[in-house]
């Protein structure tokens, strides 16, 4: 297996929410970590379909503008009376002409439609939010790690921690939405423990464990 060389690696995200969860996911490692923002490298066209070929196309462009192997983060929330939207789309429902994002808005937008759908209940308003890390290497090569937590849609939005469409997601077997817990809460993971709970901490531990040693 190729190893990360002298413990340094490129996060390919410029999205503040992501970049913070990582840092902390990353703390305990020692990791020598940039992240493309701070390199000030462009972000390049999310055209995939699915969630793993829009991470290895924001791995690809990282590893191989700094020659670093890259770590990326394609996530979004698919709701299952929307038939899996919004998916690989839902940080364009947030995504205003300016380019600028208004989170209230895309909650609005997907509630709205949950109500055309007359989705009333948990059981109809079930989502889960979805994390696939890529890691890829400057020469292409590229692994995947997938996490996924199960919830549902709540409105109105409760909790200003977080970021995204945290507030309106409540995880199955809580009674606080992601957008009420602290990060450690929402991670739900530190090294040697065995359970994560956000769909990106469990697909850290993934990553974690095959790449980072952690048990
Ligand atoms: P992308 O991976 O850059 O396409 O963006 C994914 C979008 O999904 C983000 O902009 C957020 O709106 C949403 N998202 C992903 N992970 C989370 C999360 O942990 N909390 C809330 N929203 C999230």
């Amino acid at each position: 297996m190729k190893q990360i060389e002298n413990r340094k690696f490129v996060l390919a995200s410029h999205n503040a929410g992501k970049l913070r969860e990582f840092s902390d996911l990353l703390k305990p490692f020692g990791y020598d970590v940039r992240s493309a923002a701070d390199l000030e490298l462009p972000e390049p066209e999310e055209t995939g379909t699915e969630f793993e070929q829009n991470a290895y196309i924001k791995a690809f462009a990282a590893a191989r503008a700094t020659g670093l192997p890259a770590l990326s983060d394609d996530s979004g929330m698919c709701a299952d009376a929307l038939n899996g939207a919004p998916g690989v789309y839902t940080a364009d429902w947030a995504t205003l002409p300016d380019g600028s994002r208004d989170f209230y808005m895309a909650m609005e937008k997907t509630e709205n439609l949950l109500r055309e759908k007359g989705a009333e209940g948990p059981e109809q308003r079930r989502a889960r939010f979805v994390c696939v890390i890529c890691l890829c290497f400057p020469d292409g090569e590229t692994e995947y790690y997938r996490g996924e937590v199960e919830g549902h849609l709540v409105w109105p939005p409760r909790g200003d921690l977080g970021f995204g469409y945290d507030p309106v997601f409540q995880p199955e077997g809580y009674e606080r939405t992601f957008g009420e817990m602290t990060a450690e809460e929402k991670h739900g993971w530190k090294p040697g423990d065995e359970h994560a709970l956000s769909h990106r901490a469990r697909a850290f531990k993934k990553f974690a464990q095959a790449r980072l040693g952690a048990s």
